[in-house]
């Protein structure tokens, strides 16, 4: 029995990819901010799923919220706190949020969590295309993201010998983030015609889980954004 760990489980593209491993059997844990809520989702996924509430933007509770969890060979680690915002209008304290939730939050899970990991267990971190393609008010998204890449490095080295990657996708259509949101000039800058979906999404956490020669990479599902 595998056991899937997705902290950001609750919604979006975490929970896309928690409901696919759930589907094909795996126990899975997810995690969000609030216990209430973990529970919710957990009980509408599936007898297989538990819920616990763990904050990556108060990196010193990580530990103890993250005892519950005996076992890892899949760990999926999407959550962010992700607010543009301009020079104009820079919210120190929400840069300090998001940054200690991707940088801090991330590491200090996974530092937890690794004396867990079952023998051929890896890990899938999330950043996102803001890294490559930086936009008026992404500067913490993009230096955040950017950090990923330096993350995963020196992680691959310190997890050796499980494996860790990263998936930076391109913005995803049917994520509920942009539901109702007018995303046609997205699309006209996509090479393949249309925005890329969460089941290709939850294909590259897979392919980045289970191929045992990746590591230590950052993967771009993009849809050739990147090839202009
Ligand atoms: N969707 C896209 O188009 C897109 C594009 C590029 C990159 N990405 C990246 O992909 C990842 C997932 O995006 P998404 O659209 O799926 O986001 P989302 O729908 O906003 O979901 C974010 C998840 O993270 C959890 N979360 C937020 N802050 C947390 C914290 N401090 N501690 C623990 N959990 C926390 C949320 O749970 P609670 O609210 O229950 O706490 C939720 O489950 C992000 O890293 C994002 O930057 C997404």
């Amino acid at each position: 029995m595998s056991t899937s760990v997705v902290i950001g489980g609750t919604a979006g593209l975490g929970r896309f990819v928690a409901g696919r491993h759930a589907g094909r059997g795996d126990t899975v844990v997810i995690a969000g901010r609030d216990a209430a809520k973990a529970g919710e989702v957990a009980r509408e996924m599936g007898p297989t799923v538990t819920g616990i509430a763990v904050d990556l933007a108060r990196p010193h509770t990580i530990a103890e919220s993250l005892r519950t969890v005996e076992r890892v060979d899949r760990l999926v680690i999407t959550a962010a706190f992700q607010k543009p915002s301009t020079l104009t209008d820079f919210d120190i304290d929400e840069a300090v949020i998001a940054v200690t939730t991707k940088l801090v939050g991330y590491t200090e899970a996974i530092r937890v969590l690794r004396d867990r990991f079952g023998p051929s267990a890896s890990v899938v971190v999330f950043g996102g295309l803001a890294k490559e393609r930086p936009y008026p008010g992404s500067t913490v998204i993009t230096t955040f993201n950017s950090a990923i890449t330096g993350l995963i490095k020196t992680l691959a080295l310190e997890l050796a010998p499980h494996r860790i990657n990263a998936l930076h996708p391109a913005l995803v259509g049917d994520s509920p983030r942009w539901a109702g949101a007018d995303l046609g000039h997205m699309t006209a800058r996509t090479p393949i015609g249309r925005l890329i979906t969460m089941d290709e999404v939850a294909d590259a956490v897979d392919f980045l889980l289970d191929n045992g020669a990746m590591n230590a990479h950052d993967l771009f599902v993009d849809g050739g954004v990147l090839a202009q």
